[in-house]
């Protein structure tokens, strides 16, 4: 009897982990799609309902998110999208915005050689070449379904009609209301003040989607559009010409695939540093037996730190545009040389990030960025994280085009060595020239279990985004947490240097931290931001789909 009462947590252990996670998100039969605000999900949505695929639910939610989420909503930004179609078949598409071509290697530097604070942050100077129109054309012209109308069209609609401001979106809006003023004068739109409950609309944003619906994509890279958008940088001095619009191509490239004990993960390759930053962090903890240290416990905490910890080292140190540098995938992704990584590694005690080589680099970004995950009837899925950089990018915005412009040629290392304006120290790699396109940490990533789609997930949050992907993969697949509740579990944070621990201030005690601070932890003790916005779909063992829209912002999940 007694022996069968100290197995008894055991025995509920393995039942709990052979037991389906009971499902607490939205469950749709067929389709759905999670993104960060209910109008853009729900637009997307209605595209597969009259017989659209993931591919023209991507081209409409991306496209509507620049209403519905501008402070993230990228027609002016770029981003990546990873896939799997029904029949296995994987990609990515690059997207990501380029340096033009006057731009060099020293363009953020005075004449001392030091960098000028805020030139590549905010106004005309900071603007890369946009690339989410010519992805988003490039997607529907290689998978869509629906003719480009049908899906334009409702979006066109909706920034005619406006979006009804949220709570948070108010308070956000009044949070930048001075930099808005300060980049676009004080008639800009954005001057405000608005509340929740107030529209905002686009008409200019409709005129701009109407040049795309007759023109494609010369009518986004070149015409009309293109020279106010050149003409508006300018102004603001930057340095995009139309030459460098018209020659904007996005590019399709190889994702990053690997398994994990027995799941396949599909990730975002170089210009991202996302899927090679998570391949080496879930090989350096494939052989642990992770299911029974326990969530966010201290020991698995430690196991996630230190191999978050080692591969950060790497991710700056070696990555950047594989068009222009030679990444050492043999490498940095070989089994061995990752296994040889964490030799030093003890449950006992922290490794310092000072003895964890390439410590030249720091890594601080910012949390904006958006994510969003589709899954059609067809079983076809689409991963899509998009970004203007900084919450809305430069914040230099074009009343005549209607949209907010990036900021990120920030991403670039302007003087490896010196941190941008998030910390972030750069190496040579990732260091600007013409056509270039600057390093991201976005990680839109797509889980197959025994050769089928098991989940689709994705998350903004700068450098913070890959650790929080590899949490909510290991919550649901080691943990056994529904969608929902992985993507609602309280995440921690580690990216090698600043050499700190930090945890979102709910869920995480205080005998925990001091267990850790015991064996040599340094832990953030000052007030720790939310660590990312995480929209992800789970495919249940009954077909079905469980989504789950982060409860941290505006997020919902919608489906049929
Ligand atoms: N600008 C954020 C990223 O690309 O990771």
């Amino acid at each position: 009897m007694r022996r069968l009462i100290l197995l008894l947590p055991f025995i509920l252990f393995i039942n709990c982990k052979q037991q389906p996670a009971t499902q607490t998100g939205l469950i749709t039969e067929k389709a759905m799609v999670v993104s960060a605000r209910d109008e853009a999900s729900q637009l997307a949505s209605d595209i597969m309902q009259k017989g659209g695929n993931a591919f023209d639910a991507m081209v409409a939610t991306e496209l509507s998110l620049v209403v519905a989420y501008p402070f993230a909503g990228s027609v002016g930004g770029g981003g990546f999208m990873v896939y799997r179609k029904n029949n296995g078949e994987v990609g990515g598409i690059d997207y990501r915005e380029k340096a033009p071509l006057a731009a060099h290697k020293d363009m953020y530097l005075d004449s001392l050689g030091n960098v000028i604070p805020g030139m590549s942050t905010s106004g005309g100077t900071a603007v890369g070449v946009p690339g989410t129109v010519a992805g988003v054309l490039e997607v529907h012209r290689k998978f869509g379904k629906l003719p480009l109308t049908d899906i334009i069209n409702p979006i066109i609609d909706f920034a005619n009609r406006g979006v009804v401001v949220t709570e948070k979106q108010a308070k956000r809006l009044e949070g930048y209301r001075d930099q808005f003023i300060e980049a676009n004068g004080d008639g800009t739109k954005f001057a405000g003040p608005f509340r929740a409950g107030d529209t905002i609309k686009y008409p200019a944003y409709a005129k701009t989607l109407q040049k795309i619906v007759e023109e494609g994509r010369d009518g986004f890279y070149k015409g009309e559009v293109a020279q106010k958008l050149a003409a508006f940088v300018q102004e603001n001095g930057g340095l995009i010409t139309e030459e460098d619009l018209a020659k904007y191509e996005a590019v399709w490239r190889d994702p990053i695939v690997f398994d994990y004990k027995d799941i396949k993960i599909i990730s975002m390759s170089p210009p991202s540093s996302g899927g090679v930053t998570i391949n080496q962090m879930f090989k350096m903890m494939e052989p642990y037996d992770i299911s029974k240290f326990g969530h966010n416990s201290a020991k698995t905490i430690q196991l996630f730190t230190e191999a978050s910890r080692r591969a950060y080292a790497d991710r700056n140190y070696f990555l950047g545009d594989p068009d222009f540098v030679d990444i050492p995938y043999n490498m940095i992704l070989d089994d061995e040389y990752l296994q040889e990584r964490m030799a030093n590694f003890s449950f006992d005690k922290a490794t310092l990030s000072s003895k964890v080589s390439h410590g030249e680099v720091e890594i601080i970004e910012s949390a904006q960025t958006t994510h969003f995950s589709i899954v059609d009837s067809d079983g076809n899925a689409v991963s899509v994280t998009s970004t203007l950089n900084g919450g809305y990018g430069s914040k230099l915005y074009s009343e005549e085009l209607g949209f907010f412009l990036n900021n990120e040629m920030d991403d670039f290392s302007a003087k490896p060595g010196v941190p941008n304006m998030f910390g972030l120290i750069g190496a040579e790699a990732n260091s600007i020239a013409p056509e270039k396109r600057m390093l991201s940490s976005m990680t839109p990533t797509i889980v197959e279990k025994d050769g089928e789609l098991y989940m689709v997930v994705g998350t903004p949050g700068g450098s913070t985004i890959i650790t929080a992907v590899a949490q909510t993969i290991l919550n649901v697949y080691e943990f056994n947490l529904s969608m929902q509740e992985a993507v609602n579990a309280p995440r921690f944070h580690h990216q090698w240097l600043p050499d700190l621990v930090i945890f979102e201030p709910e869920g995480f005690s205080e005998e925990l931290k001091t267990e850790l601070k015991s064996k040599g932890y340094i832990i953030n003790e000052e007030r720790t931001p939310i660590i990312g916005k995480v929209d992800a779909i789970r495919v249940l063992p009954n077909g079905k789909l469980e989504g789950g829209a982060d409860k941290r912002g505006d997020d919902t999940a919608v489906g049929f």
